[in-house]
């Protein structure tokens, strides 16, 4: 029987700064594409077995190193790879359970303090680097950006004593399947996008938000912010005038890619509206707002580039106005700027916005994971 270990005390050990060494038993191109930070490519099949000099060679490799893990997709090659090196004398060799697919589903769940009376939660996807989040005011919620692991927002929202009494995406996403209607129609309430979805095709009923309406949650009022650009029904969602959540418009260190709606042909058009959207909109916000992403980009390494994992993603408007470079920029430079750069597609996400937008339904769980494997492309570089 296989030693194993979650993902959850994976993600702790990474945190400790604990020493050990991650061997990854999936093909190169998988590996490449998106792997843990820290691991070592081992390509390993299921059916393959471990030579003398495999053997040897992945212990020049381990160099010592006491404890040592392995991950496949989804825990299986890995578990075999485990068996074949304990059978050369390896010890201490644990299987990380349920490979990536079960790592796509750590979260950690992050209080944001702001100067004023709401009670924020962030609640980050580890692997894809997609924050989601709980408004909360007197024992009230609203969930906002929600994954389709839904109950880490129901969980997130009874352990801090809160109901959930509406359901709120900033936009169609293109990297990772919403879980925001399922959760409203699960719990009953509303489940608000800006008004301007209909003209996206989705084929769903939902309670249309409006630019500049206002919800209330227990004291806390919830401000449509319009700010397309990323695609053209974002809204960013000011809590009093304490914090905003930004989606893809604007991250702590870049902002939103224009070009996954508008096409590689219009991207300019996006380019314009973002520079609208962040000039004339969230940079006349006062500097002590807060500001909270609907991502957090992560390396290729498997890093954050930003922060640390389990540690609030935030800045403030106030600082980012001073320090992100892209806000310097003349609005004819912005525009060249995202028209000139574009970025690697994120996978799939034509198939994800069209789940998303009501029109497709992946097969099974499998499917799912597979069409979301990898870590978001959500920012222009
Ligand atoms: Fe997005």
């Amino acid at each position: 029987m296989v030693e194993a270990i979650t993902p959850e005390e994976l993600a702790d050990k990474q945190d400790a700064d604990e020493e050990f060494a991650l061997l990854d038993t999936r093909p190169e191109s998988s590996f490449e594409s998106w792997h843990i930070h820290g691991a070592t490519n081992v390509p390993f099949g299921p059916e393959e077995s471990l030579s003398e000099d495999d053997a040897e060679a992945v212990a020049s490799m381990l160099d010592g190193t006491d404890e040592v893990f392995t991950i496949c997709a989804k825990g299986i090659s890995s578990s075999h790879f485990v068996d074949e090196l304990e059978a050369h004398g390896f010890e201490n060799v644990k299987v990380v359970e349920g490979g990536m697919e079960a790592w796509s589903q750590v979260y950690e769940r992050v209080p944001i303090e702001t100067s004023g009376d709401a009670e924020l939660v962030q609640i980050q996807r580890r692997s894809k680097g997609c924050l989601g989040y709980l408004v909360g005011s007197d024992s009230e919620a609203a969930a906002i950006d929600v994954s389709r692991h839904i109950d880490e927002f129901r969980d997130a929202a009874a352990a801090h004593g809160y109901e959930i009494t509406h359901v709120f995406d900033t936009h169609i996403h293109a990297d990772h399947i919403s879980g925001g209607r399922r959760l409203a129609d699960e719990l009953g309430v509303p489940y608000h996008l800006g008004d301007r979805a209909r003209k996206r095709g989705v084929e769903y009923e939902y309670d249309a938000i409006g630019r500049n309406e206002v919800v209330r949650v227990g004291e806390v009022d919830i401000k449509a912010v319009y700010t397309p650009g990323h695609t053209s029904e974002i809204t960013s969602y000011l809590v009093n005038d304490e914090a905003v959540l930004t989606g893809d418009t604007l991250f702590v260190d870049s902002i939103g890619r224009t070009e996954l709606e508008f096409g590689d042909e219009d991207v300019g058009k996006g380019a314009e509206m973002q520079y609208d959207s962040l000039h004339k909109m969230l940079m006349s916000d006062p500097d002590s707002v807060v500001v909270l992403p609907g991502h957090v980009t992560v390396t290729e390494d498997g890093q954050f580039a930003h922060g640390h994992p389990a540690a609030p993603i935030r800045s403030t408007i106030g600082d980012v106005r001073r320090e992100l470079d892209v806000l310097q920029l003349s609005e004819a430079e912005f525009v060249s700027h995202l028209t000139e750069n574009v970025p690697e597609k994120p996978p799939n996400y034509e198939t994800v916005i069209a789940i998303n937008r009501g029109v497709d339904e992946p097969e099974d769980e499998e499917e799912a994971t597979e069409l979301e494997l990898g870590p978001n492309r959500c920012s222009a570089p």
